[in-house]
């Protein structure tokens, strides 16, 4: 690393200070002002800029909002999938289709009922990211569409909103803006207007606190040592999703293709 000579002798109070100094307090000077120089210089070039993340748009065979069954981002040959039930069941979307998102979303469900949240914000927790397996963009409103005809408007309504107040810090509930979007979107990323329009509305809202407390559950990483299953959670699934008695996908609901499409990925049409 190259030391700016000057400055550090300056904060050291100069060519005086170093004399008053014993050579084991010289050392001690340099290796703090090289560790402090370090910190900054990681801090200045941690993070991509905006501009940055858009050019690696072209470097890509396939676009950033795809879902994640759907292409495989390691280059790796995708798998064929196991046979799901005539009437599939949303554990069974767990155990056999939700493979890239099922731990992320059984680990924050988990920790929102290790934090005491009501059954509701607990089922937001466990659906808030699995319809990622098929969009990744505008994932919260995509989620909430895929659960709608399933669960109460308030559980829909924080799937929908989680997305927004991911980018939006709130103190009160020890809640901060996300190192990882600094790292994938930028670092000067600002959210487009209909996300900071959706912000403003959400956070007026009487139901604020449970897209809220979703994004306060969300968990980054997850600990491998820590297995969560669907198990646990089949009580509040009974007492908060209504299973259609066709199965997912075979019920003639609105979003019943969006079932069938998880289902079968590998149908061509
Ligand atoms: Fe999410
Ligand atoms: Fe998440």
């Amino acid at each position: 690393m190259d030391i700016d000579r000057k400055a550090f002798l300056d904060s050291l109070g100069g060519t005086e200070g170093v004399a008053r100094m014993d050579h084991e307090a010289r050392a001690d000077a340099l290796e703090s002002h090289m560790m402090s120089e370090l910190n900054s210089a990681i801090a200045a070039k941690k993070y991509p800029t905006a501009a940055e993340v858009e050019e690696q748009i072209e470097t890509r065979s396939y676009r950033a909002g795809v879902g994640f069954m759907m292409v495989s981002r390691s280059g790796e040959l995708v798998k064929r999938l196991a046979p799901m039930p005539e009437r599939p069941m949303l554990a069974d979307f767990f155990r056999l289709r939700f493979a890239d998102t099922a731990h992320h979303c059984l680990q924050s469900a988990n920790l929102a009922m290790k934090n005491g949240m009501s059954e509701e914000v607990v089922l937001a927790c466990l659906l808030h990211d699995v319809v990622q397996e098929i969009m990744r963009t505008d994932h919260g409103w995509w989620g909430a569409q895929l659960f709608e005809p399933y669960v109460s408007e308030k559980v829909a309504f924080a799937i929908r909103y989680h997305q927004t107040l991911r980018y939006y810090a709130d103190q009160s509930v020890g809640y901060e803006y996300p190192e990882l979007y600094r790292q994938l979107f930028g670092g000067d990323y600002v959210p487009p207007p209909y996300i900071e329009a959706t912000y403003q509305m959400v956070r007026k809202h009487k139901w604020y606190m449970e897209p809220r407390m979703v994004a306060v559950n969300d968990l980054y990483a997850f600990d491998p040592n820590v297995i969560v299953t669907i198990e646990p959670f089949e009580d509040i699934i009974g007492r908060h999703f209504k299973q259609p008695r066709e199965g997912l996908g075979f019920d003639g609901s609105p979003v019943a293709h969006m079932w069938r499409t998880i289902i079968r990925p590998d149908q061509p049409l």
